[in-house]
């Protein structure tokens, strides 16, 4: 087991070893053990992490804030429009200034180009952890919380088990690209077959995907890549269709409403859910564009684990800042 995580940055997925990641889950599963039973675990008393939004949010702002109270520390939540960035603060001042009045800063920056870059600044500045809520390439606890969910349906084996990762329509706005490109860089390391499936023009960052296939090599996992729905649905153990903006194709705007409507018929309905294997998993971060990405029937089925994957968010965050901030 490594222990060696305090005062340590978790920006990008591949931060941690794939022996970091096991501790984490084992620390988050102790957690979500406690909370159940009522077990109070402060381990962060007087500790205050700054939450930086620059983007919004339902459940990251909601888990965060909730796991630093249950840690016996306090959360503050701080939206950039309210602040001084927009009138000279850089982010390097930020680093500076919040890491000497909290313990770690969590940020969410999805801007295109801008949102890692920006977290990248402010950590090389700050004493303190920065943590990444979501940014333009990466949202690595939403994938924590995915695996913690997968182990739980599925058990800790999961070698031979097909995961597939898929773009999906929705009408909604240009949805950010970095679930899928971290879905692909940490599952492979925990033994699931990845079947990536888009459009051609959702592609990924050629440099995430070549990290994702160097990590599926090093642990002899399954990659491919194909740009069809129904032949990626099939014998899947686990299906997990969202919605990403074309921004490594185009980013002009215009264009990229036009690419996603050539696609409308990339649903997940029932149809489609009954190409996987009966016992398949359907996941999704959230939100999703109902009966547009997803039917109703399907998200709110019995194949949907949308809402405990919405629940371990709390918990591996809460893991993840035990070990990081105290
Ligand atoms: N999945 C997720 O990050 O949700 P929010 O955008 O609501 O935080």
């Amino acid at each position: 087991m490594q222990t060696n995580f305090r005062g340590r940055d978790f920006i990008s997925d591949l931060d941690f070893s794939k022996e970091e990641v096991e501790t984490v889950l084992d620390v988050a599963f102790d957690l979500k053990r406690k909370r159940a039973l009522g077990e109070p675990h402060p381990y962060l008393r007087d500790k205050v992490l700054a939450m930086l939004f620059f983007f919004t949010s339902t459940r990251t702002r909601g888990s965060f804030e909730a796991g630093m109270a249950q840690l016996g520390g306090h959360a503050a939540f701080i939206e950039s429009k309210t602040t001084q960035i927009s009138h000279g603060d850089t982010a390097q001042e930020i680093g500076e200034i919040y890491g000497r009045y909290f313990d770690g800063i969590a940020i969410r920056h999805c801007d295109w180009g801008v949102g890692n870059k920006y977290l990248n600044e402010v950590a090389a500045a700050s004493r303190a952890p920065v943590l990444n809520m979501q940014c333009d390439i990466y949202h690595p606890f939403q994938i924590l919380a995915d695996l913690m969910t997968i182990i739980e349906k599925k058990g800790r084996d999961l070698r031979r088990k097909k995961m597939v990762v898929s773009w999906a329509y929705a009408s909604s706005y240009q949805k950010p690209i970095s679930v899928p490109q971290s879905l692909v860089l940490q599952m492979p390391r925990f033994g699931l077959d990845i079947v990536l499936a888009h459009p051609p023009e959702f592609r990924l960052m050629p440099e995430i995907m070549d990290q994702a296939q160097e990590q599926a090599r090093k642990y002899g996992t399954g990659f491919d890549v194909v740009d069809d729905m129904d032949e990626a649905f099939k014998d899947a153990d686990i299906v997990y269709p969202k919605s990403w903006g074309p921004l490594v194709y185009t980013e002009d705007v215009e264009e990229s409403a036009r690419i996603i409507n050539k696609y409308k018929d990339w649903i997940t309905d029932e149809r489609r859910m009954s190409l996987a294997k009966p016992d398949a998993i359907y996941m999704h971060p959230l939100p999703a564009d109902r009966n547009i990405e997803v039917t109703d029937g399907v998200i709110t089925g019995p194949n949907s684990v949308v809402y405990d994957e919405a629940e371990n968010r709390l918990h591996v965050q809460k893991a993840v800042m035990a070990l990081t901030m105290s």
